[in-house]
C-alpha cells in the first residue's frame, strides 16, 4: 500500500464537539498530542497521535505541532452582495438596508461586477477558516449562479439561492411571483446537489414578500427534495412591526412563515433576538435552526440575543457573520462575541470554550442538515478542517506557549486568533486556502 492510499496523518492538537455542550458534559474532545487521519478525504481515525499512529503505521505523517486542528467553521447566514459595505455603524437595520445595503444589491444586475464580488466573498470566507457556509445570493440570477460557479471553483461547501422580494426594497430588485419562480426552478436544476452545492429557497424577509411570493417558496419546497431554506425573523422591533402591518392575520412574525410551510429541519432563520415565548416553542417543536449573528446584533443596534432562552426552549442555533451587516467573516469573532455579550446580558450566561467551538461548528453543520458530513472529527466525515498557526513572536503564540490545559488553549484561540492565524484550510482533505510560507 503505498502511502497516499495509506493516508495523512497530521500531528498537532485537535479540538472537536462530537457532542453539544449545552446538553452534555464533557463535549468536549481535545487531544494535546492529537492526530487527525485524513484517508480519500474522510476522517479515516482521530485522537491521540500515539494510539492513531500504532493503528495505521502505513499512514504518512507530518508534524504540524505549533498549530491547532479545528473543524472547519459553518457559517450560518451571510450574504454575498455585501461584502463592499461593511462597516457602515450607526444605523438601526430599516434605514442601513435602504441607505447601504440595498444601492450595491442593485449593483448585483452588473453580472462582470457581481463575479468579481463573489471571487472576493469566496475567497474571504476560506481564508477566514469557514468551510461550509449558508449564503444568501443576490436578488439577480446570474449574479448568484456566479456565486456557485465560484464556490464550486474554489471548493467550498456552499448553499445559496436568488433572493426573492416583490415588494419594499427597490424596484430593481423585485421580481414577479411567476419570474421568480422560472428563475429559482432554472437554478435548482442547475446548482442544487452539484458536487458540495446545495440550493436554498431564500425569501428576504417577511416585510419584502407578499403572500404570493412566500407560496412560491412553499411549491419549490415541495417540488424539489433536499433544498434548505434562509431568511430573517424578529431581528428588529421596527421590523417586527412592519410584518404586523403586512400580515394582520398572523398571531406573529413566525406564524407568517409557519402559514406558507417555511418551517422545520433544514430552515433557518437569521437572528430571532425579540422572539417570544410561543414563537420559541414553536420553532423547537418543528426543528428549525436560528442563526445568531452577534456582531451585527451590536452593530446595527438590534439588540442581545436571548441565547439562554433559546436552549432553555430547545431551539437550534448556530453562528452567522451576517456581512455586511455584521463586521467581518471571522467565525472566531462570531463566537468571541456571543461570549462578549452574553457575559453582560442581565442574566449573564457564561459560555465556555467548548460552547463556542460546537456554535462555531458542529451546531452550524446541524442546522443546515450536514451533521453527518461535516462539523467535527468522528471517523467517516468529510475532512473540513482548519488549521490554526498564530505568526511566531505574536502575543497569542505566548500566550499559548504558557497555557496549561487544553480548555484554555481554545479560549485562547476564540480571544486572539484571526485570519493571520489561518495557516490551511481544507473540505474534504483539499485545501481551499494556505496561507503563504
Ligand atoms: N433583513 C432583510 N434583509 C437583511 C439584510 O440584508 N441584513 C440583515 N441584517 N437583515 C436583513
Ligand atoms: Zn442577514
Amino acid at each position: 500500500m503505498s502511502s497516499a492510499e495509506g493516508g495523512e496523518l497530521l500531528r498537532a492538537p485537535v479540538f472537536h464537539t462530537p457532542a453539544n455542550p449545552f446538553l452534555q458534559e464533557r463535549a468536549l474532545e481535545c487531544h494535546w498530542d492529537g492526530g487527525l487521519l485524513i484517508r480519500a478525504g474522510r476522517v479515516a481515525a482521530s485522537g491521540d497521535y500515539a494510539a492513531v499512529r500504532a493503528a495505521h503505521p502505513e499512514a504518512e505523517s507530518r508534524d504540524w505541532r505549533g498549530g491547532f486542528l479545528l473543524p472547519g467553521f459553518v457559517d450560518t447566514h451571510i450574504h454575498f452582495p455585501q461584502v463592499h459595505v461593511i462597516g457602515h455603524l450607526g444605523r438601526s437595520l430599516l434605514d442601513w438596508l435602504q441607505e447601504c445595503a440595498l444601492p450595491e444589491e442593485a449593483r448585483m444586475a452588473d453580472e462582470a461586477y457581481a463575479r468579481r464580488v463573489a471571487c472576493a466573498f469566496v475567497r474571504a470566507v476560506a481564508r477566514h477558516g469557514t468551510t461550509t457556509a449558508l449564503a444568501f445570493g443576490a436578488h439577480f440570477a446570474e449574479a448568484t449562479a456566479a456565486l456557485f460557479e465560484t464556490a464550486a471553483g474554489a471548493g467550498l461547501r456552499l448553499i445559496s439561492g436568488l433572493v426573492l422580494s416583490d415588494r419594499g426594497l427597490r424596484p430593481e430588485l423585485h421580481q414577479t411571483p411567476n419570474a421568480a419562480y422560472e428563475a429559482a426552478t432554472e437554478l435548482i436544476g442547475r446548482f442544487h446537489k452539484r458536487g458540495r452545492l446545495l440550493y436554498a429557497v431564500t425569501p428576504r424577509f417577511a416585510v419584502s414578500t407578499s403572500e404570493a411570493m412566500l407560496e412560491v417558496c412553499q411549491t419549490l419546497v415541495r417540488e424539489h427534495e433536499g433544498l434548505r431554506l434562509q431568511t430573517h425573523l424578529n431581528e428588529n422591533p421596527d421590523e417586527i412591526a412592519e410584518v404586523k402591518r403586512r400580515f394582520p392575520w398572523a398571531v406573529d412574525y413566525l406564524a407568517v412563515y409557519e402559514r406558507f410551510g417555511l418551517c422545520g429541519p433544514r430552515m433557518v432563520m437569521a437572528h430571532d433576538v425579540h422572539p417570544t415565548d410561543s414563537e420559541l416553542g414553536r420553532l423547537a417543536a418543528e426543528g428549525t435552526s436560528v442563526a445568531h449573528c452577534p456582531c451585527s446584533n451590536g452593530a446595527l443596534g438590534s439588540g442581545i440575543f436571548p441565547l439562554r432562552r433559546h436552549v432553555q426552549a430547545g431551539v437550534r442555533c448556530a453562528l452567522g457573520t451576517d456581512v455586511g451587516g455584521g463586521t467581518g467573516f471571522g467565525i472566531l469573532k462570531e463566537a468571541l462575541q456571543a461570549y462578549l455579550l452574553q457575559r453582560v446580558a442581565a442574566p449573564p450566561f457564561v459560555l465556555g470554550p467548548a460552547h463556542l467551538l460546537y456554535l462555531a461548528t458542529r451546531a452550524g453543520a446541524e442546522a443546515l442538515g450536514l451533521g453527518g458530513e461535516t462539523g467535527d472529527f468522528q471517523p467517516g466525515k468529510a475532512a473540513d478542517f482548519v488549521y490554526l498557526r498564530p505568526p511566531a513572536e505574536s502575543p497569542l503564540a505566548g500566550v499559548l506557549a504558557r497555557a496549561e490545559t487544553p480548555e484554555s488553549a481554545l479560549a485562547a484561540l476564540f480571544t486572539m486568533a484571526g485570519p493571520e492565524s489561518v495557516a490551511e484550510v481544507r473540505v474534504e482533505g483539499a485545501a481551499i486556502y494556505r496561507a503563504a510560507a
